[in-house]
């Protein structure tokens, strides 16, 4: 029989439901509860234009018949409220990842509603479905049922040239889609002070890797530069991010969920600040590497018109969840850059399915509200 090594940390809760399970954390987070524990996995999403299933189907190819039997698509939009309720009621949960959101700063900039309606109004009526089934659920399963939201570093705003963000930091959002996760996660916090629901989140960095859909700088740079495009650099190139593997980001979650004190945030980065303009020229070296074309990749670079509000640098300190739950992340980033190039050059019928699905093709986007822009 297999061993399932993580029921253990999962401690007896054996119904999990995962909001936008379709995306790519949320994807990466049911493959490995899929492959590693023995619960029933409920994936709730509204299948949005950057959702897919692909990566899951092939885990459940490889697992078989049980890890299709443990597995279920709730497909719905969070800010529906009555089909919310109605797939609390069919999932019964033990632990909610709540992923599901928009959650691209770009897209955020050009069409703001979308990240009110999913990502404020969404969690709303998650939070309050799960206060109806909470309330009513029997002592020993309220005590181990728990809510973890997954949000951003962003909801800090940003850092200058020192210092790093951690829990104590100050809310200070700058973009639509920062401003609805803060909107989110006081909301969180709301419901754990008010009515008690039993509460962690999650505030982390960039996350990258395979199966990201190729909107944000890593995997579009890659699209784009494999696809004789240019690679675009917003502004002058010294914007910093903190750069944290998915596989790395889903052992935190799964620390953080069962291991954290309920009603706490923990922060979460890769150990991976990098400026863009490096980010971009190691990408272009390792496809030079390992897809050569006639010219340097590099030449492919161009310096374009900066982004609206754009946060300067993202930092964080992790001391809080290694020192209190044991995670640091296991792989540095140069060593999953070249393991997520290598993906993508290997599985670019994968990007152009998807982006013929949802009708965007890598151009720029966050600039709809700038009269001067030319794409
Ligand atoms: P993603 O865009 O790949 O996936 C999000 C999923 O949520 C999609 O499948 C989408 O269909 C679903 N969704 C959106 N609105 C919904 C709604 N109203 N109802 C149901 N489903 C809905 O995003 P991701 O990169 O996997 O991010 C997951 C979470 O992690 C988000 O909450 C995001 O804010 C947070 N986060 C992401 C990063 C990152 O670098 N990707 C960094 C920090 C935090
Ligand atoms: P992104 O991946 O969109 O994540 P976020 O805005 O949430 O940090 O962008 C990462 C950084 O890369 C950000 O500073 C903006 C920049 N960027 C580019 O320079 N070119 C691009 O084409 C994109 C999408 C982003």
């Amino acid at each position: 029989m297999k061993v399932h090594i993580l029921d253990q940390i999962l401690n007896n809760r054996k119904r999990i439901l995962v909001t936008g399970g379709a995306g790519f954390i949320g994807g990466a987070l049911i493959r490995k509860l899929l492959s590693d524990s023995s619960a029933k996995i409920f994936n709730l999403d509204k299948f949005g234009y950057a959702s897919n299933q692909d990566s899951i189907n092939k885990k459940i190819n490889l697992l078989g018949q049980s890890a299709l039997e443990r597995y279920k698509v709730l497909k719905l939009n969070l800010a529906n409220f009555d089909q919310v309720n109605q797939a609390i009621k069919i999932a019964k949960p033990d632990l909610i990842f709540h992923l599901a959101a928009e959650s691209h700063v770009d897209r955020s900039i050009d069409s703001p509603y979308e990240f009110i309606s999913s990502n404020i109004l969404g969690t709303f009526n998650l939070l309050e479905s799960v206060r109806t089934f909470w309330n009513e659920l029997p002592l020993k399963r309220k005590e181990i049922f728990r809510f973890h939201h997954i949000s951003t570093d962003e909801v800090y705003g940003t850092l200058g040239n020192e210092g790093k963000f951690s829990e104590l930091s100050t809310y200070r959002p700058n973009s639509p889609y920062s401003a609805t996760k803060a909107s989110s996660d006081h909301l969180v916090n709301a419901w754990h002070q008010t009515y008690g629901i039993p509460t962690v989140i999650t505030n982390c960095s960039n996350n990258f890797g395979p199966w990201q859909y190729p909107e944000k700088l890593i995997p579009l740079a890659i699209f784009n530069a494999l696809h004789e495009k240019k690679i675009r650099i917003y502004g002058d190139g010294q914007n910093v991010r903190d750069w944290l593997y998915v596989e790395d980001h889903v052992d935190g979650l799964l620390i953080a969920a069962n291991k954290g004190k309920v009603g706490k945030s923990y922060c979460i980065g890769g150990f991976g600040e990098t400026t863009n303009k490096d980010v971009v020229l190691k990408i272009c070296k390792l496809l030079n590497k390992l897809s050569p074309n006639k010219t340097d990749y590099e030449t492919q670079i161009e310096y374009v018109e900066d982004r609206p509000g754009h946060d300067k640098r993202y930092a964080i300190d992790s001391d809080l969840i290694q020192k209190e739950l044991g995670w640091i992340p296991n792989n540095s980033f140069e060593e999953s850059l070249e393991i997520t190039v290598k993906w993508y050059i290997e599985n670019q019928d994968w990007c152009e399915k998807l982006f013929l699905k949802s009708g965007y093709f890598g151009e720029r986007v966050g600039l709809k509200n700038n009269q001067n822009y030319k794409n």
